[in-house]
Formats: structure tokens, sequence, C-alpha cells
């Protein structure tokens, strides 16, 4: 079992096409991904799957089946909530928290890329960022809305590698280390808290909390030449030691480490 499969919870899934013309790609990424495919006039519910992965002509989705009278989850870096923080962009916190100021713009590796929201804020901000996500079913999603994204905008500072961001760090050659990393694991809630988003209720129950997110934060440390972003719940412990800066929002807030600072390493 690869290190990826061992911190992942595995959701029975099914991959639907939604029409003719994306049966051969439906039923190529089903053998590739190792999962069935089914038709459309197949009836299925919770007991079956817990997800559907529907391929669109449009676009590639996730359909919760808890959650079937609502639109499925797919990613537009150009509608809605992506959208609106592109324009108010520049005044984020997550913007001050990655230094990012000015004619300063840090190069960023996101090791946790999930929805890809954060990253596309920094990417909009001018940083080169590098997204690395490591549930194959999320990195598709994410690949399907950065492929839309780059044919209807000359956005070029945005990539994406499938992998789990340990392994990714830990071959990293001393001329790509980044100046900033980016984490923004999954806390673990023990409550169903009306706040959480349903985007985030449904990456929740595909890829389950990120429980190695410590080792990720001590590995980053070693690899960011600048300083270490920690998305946090604005009333979470830090994941690590006392961070040297802290911007909190509303409901979460960002801490900052600074690589200079011995007392990590
Ligand atoms: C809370 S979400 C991140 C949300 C993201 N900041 C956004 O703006 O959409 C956490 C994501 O990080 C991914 N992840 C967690 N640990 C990882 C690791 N070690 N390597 C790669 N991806 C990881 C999870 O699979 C999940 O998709």
């Amino acid at each position: 079992m690869s290190q990826t499969d061992a911190c992942q919870i595995q959701p029975r899934m099914a991959v639907v096409a939604t029409s003719l013309i994306v049966e051969n790609q439906a039923s190529l990424l089903a053998s590739q991904l190792k999962l069935p495919l089914i038709s459309t006039a197949t009836h299925f519910t919770a007991d079956h799957y817990d997800f559907i992965l529907l391929i669109d002509s449009a676009y590639i989705a996730l359909q919760d089946t808890k959650l079937l009278n609502t639109k499925p989850v797919y990613i537009d870096f150009l509608a809605g909530k992506n959208a609106w923080r592109q324009k108010a962009g520049g005044q984020e916190l997550l913007a001050k928290a990655v230094g990012c100021k000015g004619a300063n713009k840090p190069s960023i590796i996101d090791a946790t890329a999930g929805l890809g929201r954060d990253a596309f804020v920094l990417a909009n901000l001018g940083c080169e960022v590098l997204m690395l996500e490591r549930s194959a079913i999320m990195a598709l999603l994410l690949q399907d809305g950065l492929t839309r994204l780059k044919s209807h905008s000359n956005l070029d500072n945005l990539q994406l590698v499938q992998q789990d961001a340990l392994s990714y760090l830990d071959q990293l050659s001393e001329s790509n280390r980044p100046e900033v990393i980016y984490l923004d694991p999954m806390y673990p809630h023990r409550t169903k808290s009306a706040l959480v988003k349903k985007e985030m209720r449904i990456l929740r129950a595909l890829v389950g909390d990120d429980q190695d997110a410590l080792a990720l934060c001590q590995q980053a440390i070693q690899k960011a030449k600048k300083r270490v972003v920690v998305k946090r719940p604005r009333i979470a412990e830090p994941l690590l030691a006392k961070p040297d800066i802290v911007f909190s929002g509303n409901n979460s807030r960002f801490d900052v480490y600074l690589i200079n600072n011995q007392l990590y390493k």
C-alpha cells in the first residue's frame, strides 16, 4: 500500500457518462481509476455507492449520493466564490500571510490543493503556484477546472501535480525549493457545523481527515526558503509550535512560520 492509500479513506464510487459523446472518455477514466462504469439508467442510491463521478461534456463532477437533490461539485475557477475571490484577491489575509506585497511575488507550493481556491487566489496575485493533491479524484476535478480555466484565460502560473506532498517535498531538489509552502490540511471536525460549506463536507467525505498534517508541516519547514503558512480554524491549536505571525479572520487564521527561526528545525 502506498503512503497515499494509507492516509485516505476508500469511498465506494462509480463512473457515469452523462451523454454518448463522453462515453469513451468515461470508460477510459473508469479503467484508469479502477472504478465501475455504470449507465445513467442504473438506479443507484447511497446503499450502492458513496459517490458518482459524472463525466459530462462540459465538466467532470462529483455527486454525493446522500445529496442527490443538490448540484454535483465541480471546479469552476471563473464562477461563484472563486470569481469573487479573484476580484477581492489583493485584500485577502492570505496575501499578507504568504508575504505577497507590491512587486514581491513569492513562489509557492500549495501542498494541500483541495478545491484549488486558495491556490487560485495566490496565482491571481501573480505568484508562481504549484498545487499538490494526493487524492486522484480531487486531482482529476482540479485538472478539469484548470484545463477550462486555461482555455479562457492566459493564466499560466498555476500548475498541478497529483502526488502526496510528503514524498514530493522529500524528492525536491535544492534549485526547486519554493519561497513559501502553504498548507490547509483537513481539520478534524467533531460537529456537523452549518458553517462547513457543502463542497468542504463532500471533500471531507471523500478524503477524510489529514492525520499526517504535522509530519507535512515539519517537512515543509525543511523545504521552504522563506516561510510556511498554515491555515487553521480560528480557535484551533497551532499545528506546530507557536507561529511567528498570525493573521486572523472571522472563521480561520493563517499561522506563519519564518524559516530563519531555528527553533522549528
Ligand atoms: C482542506 S482541503 C484544502 C482546501 C484548499 N485550501 C482550497 O482552497 O480549496 C485539504 C486537501 O489537501 C489534500 N492533502 C492533504 N494532505 C496532503 C498531502 N500530504 N499531499 C497532498 N495532498 C494532501 C487533501 O486530499 C484535501 O484535498
